[in-house]
């Protein structure tokens, strides 16, 4: 079998071990848990849960061998969304898991008549730009000095990289 047969069927099989599921306030242990590991800047308990019971949101979990490993936190307003926040647990990263999220919120966004997703990630997170990038967002913005940077001196700040991904009729599955 070649190479990239191989990678392909493990990919195949991973994702068919894949599921998504709603985000609920009962998940929040493990949304913790993988926020506070992969994030330098975490969200608070309280945040995750504000933006978990909000009702205008989509908010999903992806799961994998029965194990939440990475979540989803979307905030549609008429044509456009707004990623809040998103993230995979550490040890599953560079697997397309994240990528398999992203491209079930835009299903989800697209039968909603929604045209564009937004996000803002600090100039920082060089990994995170890169995967949007990946994924076909586009840079089209950027807030200077919009977050603190370091938590022990408010007055460090680094700007927000606001991005872009058109959702076209291309996109419909
Ligand atoms: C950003 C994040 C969600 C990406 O999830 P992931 O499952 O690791 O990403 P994927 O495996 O789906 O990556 C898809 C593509 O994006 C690009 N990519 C992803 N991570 C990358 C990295 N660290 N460096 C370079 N490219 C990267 C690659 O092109 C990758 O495809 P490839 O692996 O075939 O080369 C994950 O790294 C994460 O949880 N980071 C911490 C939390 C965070 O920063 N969230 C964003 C806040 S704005």
């Amino acid at each position: 079998m070649k190479l990239d047969t191989i990678t392909k069927t493990k990919l195949t099989t991973k994702l068919i071990s894949t599921s998504f599921n709603q985000l609920l306030e009962t998940d929040i242990e493990s949304v913790l848990l993988i926020e506070r590991q992969s994030s330098n800047n975490p969200w608070t308990q309280t945040q995750l849960l504000e933006s978990i019971k909000n009702p205008v949101n989509l908010n999903y979990s992806l799961i994998y061998k029965s194990e939440i490993i990475g979540y989803l936190i979307a905030m549609p307003v008429i044509e456009s969304a707004d990623i809040l926040n998103i993230a995979i647990n550490s040890s599953y990263q560079r697997k397309g898991f994240g990528k398999a999220l992203i491209e079930h919120l835009v299903q989800a966004l697209n039968k909603r008549g929604v045209n564009e997703a937004l996000l803002e990630v600090r100039q920082s997170n060089f990994s995170a730009i890169k995967f949007y990038l990946a994924l076909g967002f586009k840079e089209i913005s950027v807030r200077k000095n919009y977050y603190t940077k370091n938590s022990n001196d408010p007055s460090v700040k680094e700007d927000g990289i606001i991005m872009r991904l058109e959702i076209s009729t291309t996109n419909k599955t």
